[in-house]
């Protein structure tokens, strides 16, 4: 039997199916453990129309393929890497039946970004869900980090969420759309800094504040501006910089991540997913209330 979520008579929402014989007979844990991986969690994208940057790869696609998952109308996905998209949007399509449109830009570009805008509302829609995954890092001293360096960091991974992010919201303020979720991925880095990952860190800090300020400006509008900050996630973002520090330390990119992970209470690393379940959660409806605030998930990083 399937129904919505909650119903009287005791049936649930699709996803989640229960035989008329199991209905008044309570669960053992390990069947109760097995039933609750099968409820859907709600987060419904139907009807909606999901933008998200830097989603060729890594958690970007993750992002992408649980929108896809939880029935958005459409998914744009946007990235520097041209080829990668065009196969990224075309599988992800093909794995879930969702409608996906691959918009090549460089999001650090204004001019690009506009455009992007112009070209995804005419074709698609106003977009409802804008999700900023794009994020470069340069792992340099302060001392050595040049001013082109800085520039392209803070640009990459800053100034384009605030101007996406009005892109975003003047096309919905014209619209007779009455809500929308931005999420960012900032990251750990930005909390405690990080030591020849300066630039980074600081970009990561500036979205923490970016989000509190547009939480508080957006509200009007009905806009929810969240951001998640992961510890160490398993990407090709991630392996290049071990397999780069790893050479310097004298030691495999394995033994790399083993003293990194030491430092988590979780004693791993975080898988794109991860990231992805909670960023969809944010923006999908049932934490519309949730406002102007990061969360963290890194495994109980800072906790040790
Ligand atoms: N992997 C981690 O451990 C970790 C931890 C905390 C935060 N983050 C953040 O998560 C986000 C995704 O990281 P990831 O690990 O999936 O990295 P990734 O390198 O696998 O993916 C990033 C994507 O962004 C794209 N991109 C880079 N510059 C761009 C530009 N100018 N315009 C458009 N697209 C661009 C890249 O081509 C790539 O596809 C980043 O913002 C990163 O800082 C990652």
């Amino acid at each position: 039997m399937t129904g919505t979520r909650g119903d009287r008579d005791g049936s649930l929402s699709p996803g989640y199916s229960l035989g008329q014989e199991t209905k008044n007979r309570p669960l053992s844990p390990k069947k109760k453990r097995k039933e609750k991986k099968e409820i859907d969690m709600g987060e419904n994208f139907k009807g909606r129309i999901c933008l998200v940057t830097g989603s060729a790869r890594g958690i970007g696609r993750a992002c992408v393929e649980k929108y896809a998952q939880y029935g958005a109308d459409a998914v744009i996905l946007t990235d520097v890497n041209e080829e990668l998209l065009r196969r990224t949007a075309a599988e992800i399509q093909e794995k879930y039946g969702c409608k996906t449109f691959a918009y090549p830009a460089d999001i650090s570009d204004p001019d690009a970004c506009e455009t992007l805008f112009e070209e995804v509302t005419a074709a698609v829609g106003v977009v409802d869900v804008l999700a900023n995954c794009a994020g470069i890092t340069i792992p340099k001293y302060m001392i050595d980090l040049t001013v082109p360096e800085w520039e392209r960091c803070i640009n990459i991974n800053l100034r384009s969420i605030w101007n996406l992010s009005r892109l975003f919201a003047l096309k919905l303020r014209e619209s007779d759309k009455e809500k929308g979720n931005i999420v960012s991925i900032s990251s750990q880095a930005s909390k405690i800094g990080e030591s020849a990952n300066g630039v980074y860190s600081i970009s990561k800090a500036g979205i923490n504040s970016l989000t509190q300020v547009l939480g508080l400006e957006y509200a009007q509008y009905g806009i929810s501006v969240t951001a998640v900050c992961p510890g160490y996630v398993n990407t090709e973002m991630v392996q290049s910089v071990f397999q780069e520090r790893s050479l310097v330390e004298g030691m495999t990119p394995k033994e790399y991540e083993q003293t990194l992970t030491k430092d988590v209470a979780m004693k791993r690393m975080c898988e794109p997913e991860e990231v992805a379940d909670l960023m969809a959660f944010l923006t999908g409806g049932r934490a519309d209330y949730i406002t102007g605030v990061t969360v963290t998930i890194a495994g109980g990083k800072t906790l040790i």
